[in-house]
């Protein structure tokens, strides 16, 4: 569908003030602040993807790592993993547009089916989601007997539906320390793993974590390197780290938190500076609303989560393709939700 190009140019206008004034201490690349020009040309999509919104009933719900013009322009709600979930499940309009990886559109499906779900970005991956089946879980199960399985919730479906309890950055560190048993398999993050094991070792915990699967391609480049040049080069800065980070990174880190978890951190904070080893797009977040606090960023985007954009975003709310429309079985959501539900009852 073509954008009817908005001819009221006093509305246009007054829409890229608004989107200035939300973006305007954010970076829309490193060293390059968003400009009003910027916002000019965003205007007339974020003007048409709000209108829309309403004609169809649909909420936007957009991760922090997703752009800025999504996450200010056009998200009805817009935070990590965790919060999104929640938020997914409360929904009441009819259709969810979820501006994020493949994965989380998911779990959006899973805790409210009745919805159309639909994901501008399409068939967007993750490292960590891609790097495990449900039929590697099984067999995990199968040379494991009894041992529970916990899954992070940058997984499929399937997978959430063969774990017994899901998580998150978050609240996995709790969740894997409060679980009576001594041995839990985790998967698909084996850097979390090592994290967890580090966690439970300083919590003086003996439990041994059985891990597979991969790691986040964003977030396993961070070296302790990279921490050693920050504080040179900004003496008294804070660092935070994902707990997806290296368990050597995580260790030279001053904070290691969630997407939230670092929000908060950067909140409570007195200190002005902070080196942030995560994606671009929370970087952004923090830019926008901490206005008084300096981020440094080193590297880091997901390509996956960047697909989404004002343009398809557009797109699929106004003729959605079907690779953009989440489809799972009864069965699927029936056990995935399970692992879920056991998460949100474990995060209380
Ligand atoms: P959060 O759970 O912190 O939102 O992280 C999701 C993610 O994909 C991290 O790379
Ligand atoms: Fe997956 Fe990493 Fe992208 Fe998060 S940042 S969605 S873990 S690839």
């Amino acid at each position: 569908m073509v954008l009817q190009e908005e001819t009221n140019k006093e509305l246009l206008e007054k829409e890229a003030h608004r989107l200035y004034g939300l973006l305007g201490s954010v970076s829309r690349s490193k060293g390059v602040k968003w400009t009003l020009q910027d916002c000019q040309q965003a205007a007339p999509y974020t003007l048409a993807i709000n209108r829309l919104k309403k004609e169809k009933n649909a909420v936007i719900l957009a991760h922090s790592y997703t752009v800025p013009e999504l996450v200010y322009g056009v998200a009805d709600f817009s935070g990590d993993s965790y919060a999104l979930s929640r938020k997914a499940e409360t929904v009441s309009a009819d259709i969810i547009i979820f501006a994020g990886v493949w994965f989380m559109a998911e779990t959006a499906k899973i805790l409210n089916p009745s919805k159309q779900v639909i994901i501008p970005a399409g068939h967007a991956g993750c490292t960590l989601a891609d790097a495990i089946t449900e039929e590697d879980v099984r067999k995990l199960k199968a040379a494991h007997p009894g041992v529970p399985v916990l899954c992070y919730v940058n997984s499929t479906a399937g997978v959430k539906a063969e774990s017994d309890v899901c998580v998150t950055s978050g609240n996995v560190f709790n969740i894997a320390a409060n679980m009576p048993q001594k041995e839990l398999i985790f998967v698909p993050d084996l850097l979390m793993a090592q994290n967890i094991e580090a966690d439970l070792k300083r919590r003086g915990i003996a439990k041994k974590i059985i891990s597979s699967g991969g790691s986040c391609c964003v977030h396993d480049k961070y070296t302790p390197q990279d921490i050693e040049a920050l504080r040179r080069q900004y003496p008294g800065i804070k660092v935070m780290a994902h707990p997806e980070c290296r368990p050597d990174v995580c260790a030279a880190a001053d904070y290691v938190g969630s997407t939230k978890g670092m929000t908060d951190y950067v909140a409570a904070s007195k200190d002005k500076l902070f080196g942030a080893l995560t994606e671009f797009g929370l970087v952004n977040r923090l830019e926008a609303e901490y206005k008084d606090k300096t981020f440094i960023w080193p590297y880091g985007t997901c390509a996956y989560m960047k697909r989404n954009t004002l343009i398809n975003t557009f797109q699929a709310l106004s003729a959605p393709k079907p690779e953009q429309i989440v489809s799972l079985s009864p069965d699927v959501i029936a056990r995935a939700r399970k692992s879920l539900q056991n998460m949100f009852e474990m995060t209380k």
